[in-house]
């Protein structure tokens, strides 16, 4: 699936110090909260909703039964099926939307068997003859045996077919059935969207299978080695399109389809559409979409034809174009690097209204949340832009890596996701070459992953087999190791492979492995085969295997007196104990890229614990270590090494590395909180912050700054944070108004267009003069013309909090009246967060008020707005009375997902750091325990255990930092 499940939308990368954490994962929180909602339904009516025939064993009770294994037996293969789908975009006379279907499949017998198990799930089945739900055949002559029995294990999801007799090995047989579904809104399975146009409401039938939907849709073998031919009809209303993963049978050079035509069935008009057989592919790919869309097609040259759809208002105003211009540029490149070509005769993408993940990869037909394919120049900023490049891009990667050839099984997710990830930098840079985009990656993939795997609470990449069985298990590992960490550690290996190399064994698996499925050892067995002349110390094997079969990451420290390197498996909460065993006692083989002053440079494999290596001792020099961080793990050095690294940044900070510069911050930092440095030697690498110019050193700083203001906002050491970081932002606000010719022009490099994000709102946050009334004047101007913003679009979200923050009612209705009446999410979304930066608690509180009403913001953004008041300092105590006042109110309107609560109090309660934060934390979890709605026990307890872990950060370190920061400013 796209990126998204995990990583920020735009918004989260320039948030400062508030709502950050609640917008890191808005797509997360759609997804978990629809599956969310899913779960409850199929508990609320289990055993009732779709059973016809009673289960002759009990689902509960564990049971060595074939059937109530989550995994398929061995017994048959699917080799092609024949699917005919009929969506109503109408509801029926209870109100409810539905398909129906008819759906056949040929099966292999390739063990002898009298059951017939296959995937189906909350299907209702047609009684077609003698009270069975299915017929079986056998194909190419052969006969039958006679179906006994049929029923469904809910648990478990299966349709379950006794026979009277064995199939035979060897033969085929083809099993029919019909049934109806729901086409409901869960974003799941197959399902509907819907937007207005014009006043007139449209509605969308989509799909979502991955991971294991696509048994939602019609009774398949819904696992990703079950490939197999897919040959599709779709039913449809006259107006509208039918699209699925292949081309519509059609004449060669129009896009009219041939094969559709208009056919009659219970006295209805439809459209019926038949498509090409599939290639052989997974269920969990298949997709098909039915809409009144209109496109955007790619240029007659292009031997694959590209089309972009989206909804006609979108799609007339220019915002799919963004998307068709680097959809070829993407292909081609992605064709060059696996050197194959693309194995598909169209690339459709879609861009939905509602959409749960940030894409998905389905062969053929990708989908999209209509922020991850539309751009809109005149409203979306830098973010939105290289949000779309990069999902496409990861999307693209794997119509080759994941579709064309598969993993085995689930547990192999992260070498799909992890390399999608990576290679998405590779292929925007080559749509993007002036933007520098793979500098991001150790921001956006690698510092992420570390947060999340230097608690004891991480996991492997790699998991066993039977060790992700169930769908629930299966959707949890869609998360950031997945996804970041498998990036990080997939760019190490292409980094010491070089990616020549790295490409070129790439190539050799997809080739041999075309159209059917691997297990991730056959990856390293190819890479292996062309690099057998690179200098390795050992097998990619034995060195990959430390990586992803053990959670963690080292911290190598460098001792350049004695020339000692050590390694220790790096835990950011010192008092940590980890509880899982690894076979490689949490050690790596480790590649270590350094430099010495600036010059000498090398590699070195650590291999173990600790080793002794003479070229990294000096008395003079400064070593640096982790070239362009590259690995993935941190660096620590002896205090006289970091004394001279120091020297160097204030000296000369250009001669070190940009990638290394924010790397020396961000280890430095988290170091301390791990309490393996001092504090102050952590903030010392912030001192010559006053010289840098570039995003990546101050986008690392300001992040682990973030936790300070957290911590201190309300304490007195604020004053002296605020004086010691003024100083360092105001020569950053000084050069770009000048390179900006006074706020005039976007600076013209990529990477300045993000800083300068940071240097406005470090500056308004901090005071720097001028910063204030530069967005005052801005926000002014718009509202004496609201229908022209003068905001620079990168500029917003910190131009509307910063002069609400600084205005008073007048200001803040205008931002509310202009979030009422926007059209454009991303708009909205700004608006939504710049409207809780106010200093007037009353209005913080009508804020407050105005989001618990339905009509004026919608459910989906209400926990975000909530959260976002919370980050304001003087809208925290305010948050913290209303949510408990309005529990019950709360519980009730959102009983649909303990997600939502999870998210709310780990928000409201992040800056929580007193012994009396704690008590009433405490007090709270009492009075909910008491009361019959129970729903955010568990993040109530997180929380509780976050804030005595901020309140001991808090009472060894504040006099430190506070008198650390004093003597700067002396
Ligand atoms: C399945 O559909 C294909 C293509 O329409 C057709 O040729 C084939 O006979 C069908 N198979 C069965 C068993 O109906
Ligand atoms: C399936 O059957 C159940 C039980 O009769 C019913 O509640 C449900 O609405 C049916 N679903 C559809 C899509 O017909
Ligand atoms: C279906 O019928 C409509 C009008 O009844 C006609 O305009 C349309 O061209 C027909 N479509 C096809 C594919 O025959
Ligand atoms: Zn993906």
């Amino acid at each position: 699936m796209g990126k998204g499940f995990y990583i920020s939308k735009p918004l989260g990368f320039v948030l400062f110090g508030l709502g950050v954490g609640a917008v890191l994962t808005i797509f997360a929180l759609s997804v978990v909260y629809s599956q969310e909602k899913r779960k409850n339904e199929v508990n609320a009516r289990d055993g009732t909703r779709m059973v016809t025939t009673a289960a002759p064993h009990s689902t509960s009770a564990p049971s060595n039964e074939p059937w109530d294994k989550y995994r398929l037996p061995d017994t048959l293969l699917p080799a092609y099926y024949n699917v005919t789908l009929w969506p109503r975009l109408v509801p029926d006379e209870q109100g409810m939307y539905i398909f129906t279907g008819k759906s056949g499949v040929a099966l292999t017998c390739v063990k002898e068997t009298n059951l017939i198990i296959i995937h189906s799930n909350e299907l209702n089945f047609t009684l077609t003859s003698e009270m069975h739900h299915a017929k079986l055949a056998g194909l190419g002559g052969t006969s039958a045996p006679v179906i006994l029995k049929t029923w469904f294990q809910i648990q478990t999801q299966f349709m379950v077919i006794l026979l009277k007799d064995n199939l035979q090995v060897g033969k085929s047989y083809w099993l029919y059935m019909e049934f109806r579904g729901e086409l409901s809104d869960d974003l799941g399975g197959f399902y509907r969207s819907q937007y207005t146009e014009n006043g007139v409401k449209k509605v969308v039938a989509t799909t979502q299978m991955q991971p294991t939907a696509a048994r939602n849709a019609f009774p398949c073998f819904d696992e990703p080695s079950m490939k197999a031919v897919f040959h599709l009809t779709l039913l449809h209303p006259p107006g509208t399109v039918a699209l699925a993963n292949d081309i519509f049978i059609r004449h060669s050079c129009s896009d009219f389809p041939l094969d559709t035509e208009n056919v009659t069935i219970d006295d209805q008009e439809v459209l019926q559409t038949r498509f090409e057989p599939t290639e052989k592919m997974s269920t969990y790919l298949l997709a098909f979409v039915i809409s009144e869309f209109t496109n955007l097609r790619s240029p007659s040259e292009a031997n694959v034809l590209i089309r972009i759809w989206g909804r006609r208002e979108a799609i007339e105003s220019g915002q799919g174009d963004y998307a068709l211009s680097v959809t070829f540029p993407i292909l081609k490149y992605l064709e060059n690097y696996y050197n194959t070509t693309y194995p598909l005769s169209k690339s459709d993408q879609v861009a939905l209204p509602d959409f749960a993940a940030g894409a998905m990869e389905n062969w053929g037909l990708v989908t999209y949340r209509e922020q991850s394919l539309f751009y809109d120049p005149k409203v979306s900023s830098n973010e939105d832009k290289e949000w779309v490049v990069t999902v496409i891009t990861h999307e693209l990667a794997h119509m080759w890596f994941g579709n064309l050839v598969t993993m085995r099984w689930w547990n192999d997710l992260w070498l799909n996701e992890g390399f999608a990830s990576y290679v998405s930098y590779l292929g925007a840079d080559y749509a993007e070459p002036t933007w520098n985009i793979k500098d991001l990656m150790v921001l956006q993939q690698v510092q992420r992953a570390f947060g999340v795997d230097a608690l004891v609470s991480s996991h492997p990449l790699s998991s066993r087999e039977d060790e992700v069985i169930t769908p629930d298990q299966i959707d949890q590992l869609f998360d950031t190791i997945t996804y970041s960490k498998g990036a990080a550690v997939l760019r190490m290996l292409s980094e010491f492979l070089t990616e020549s190399a790295f490409a070129k064994g790439l190539h050799n698996y997809l080739h041999e492995y075309a159209y059917s499925n691997t297990v991730y050892t056959d990856l390293w067995k190819k890479l292996q085969e062309v690099n057998s002349s690179i200098q390795l110390p050992a097998s990619i094997n034995e060195i990959m295997n430390r990586w992803i079969l053990q959670m963690g990451f080292p911290v190598v420290t460098i001792n350049t007196r004695t020339g000692i390197i050590s390694q220790q498996h790096f835990l950011i909460h010192p008092d940590a104990v980890v509880d899982k065993p690894s076979d490689y006692n949490y050690e790596w083989f480790v590649p270590i890229t350094w430099m010495k002053s600036g010059s000498n440079m090398g590699q070195h494999w650590l291999l173990t614990k600790t080793a002794s290596y003479e070229p990294m001792k000096t008395d003079t020099d400064w070593l640096l270590a982790n070239l362009n961080v590259t690995g993935y793990y941190r660096v620590n050095y002896d205090p006289q090494n970091w004394e001279r690294l120091l020297t160097q940044l204030t000296a000369d900070h250009k001669i070190i590395p940009v990638l290394n510069r924010g790397q020396i911050i961000d280890d430095a930092f988290n170091l301390a909180r791990a309490q393996i440095i001092n504090i102050t030697l952590a903030l010392r690498t912030t001192k010559y912050l006053y010289e840098e110019k570039e995003y990546i050193p101050w986008e690392s700083a300001i992040r682990n700054f973030e936790y300070f203001f957290l911590m201190f906002d309300r304490t007195e050491v604020y004053g002296p944070l605020q004086t010691y970081l003024q100083r360092k932002v105001k020569p950053l606000f000084d050069h770009f108004k000048v390179i900006t010719s006074n706020w005039t022009r976007k600076p013209p490099r990529y990477m300045d267009q993000y800083n300068q994000i940071n240097a406005v709102s470090m500056a308004c946050k901090t005071g720097v003069k001028g910063c204030s009334e530069l967005t005052r004047m801005w926000y002014r101007q718009w509202m004496k013309n609201p229908d022209s913003n003068p905001i620079p679009t990168n500029l917003k979200i910190t131009v509307y909090c910063n002069a609400i923050a600084a205005g008073g009612v007048e200001e803040w209705d205008f931002g509310w009246q202009m979030f009422k009446n926007s059209t454009i999410a991303a708009e909205a979304e700004k608006l939504l967060y710049g409207l809780s930066c106010t200093k007037e608690p009353w209005l913080l509180n009508r804020y407050l008020e105005f989001t618990i009403e339905p009509n004026l913001v919608r459910k989906q953004d209400v926990a975000f707005a909530i959260v976002y008041i919370s980050g304001n300092v003087i809208g925290q105590p305010l948050v913290w009375d209303f949510v408990r006042a309005n529990w019950e109110h709360l519980t009730k309107d959102y009983d649909d997902g303990s997600f939502f609560f999870g998210r709310l109090i780990r928000g409201i309660t992040r800056k929580f750091s007193t012994e009396f934060d704690l008590q009433q934390l405490q007090r709270f979890k009492e009075d909910i325990a008491a009361s019959s709605f129970s729903f955010g026990t568990q993040a109530i307890e997180q929380a509780i255990e976050q804030t005595k872990a901020n309140i001991k950060w808090v009472s060894e370190n504040k006099v430190q930092v506070m008198n650390w920061l004093i003597e700067q400013s002396a």
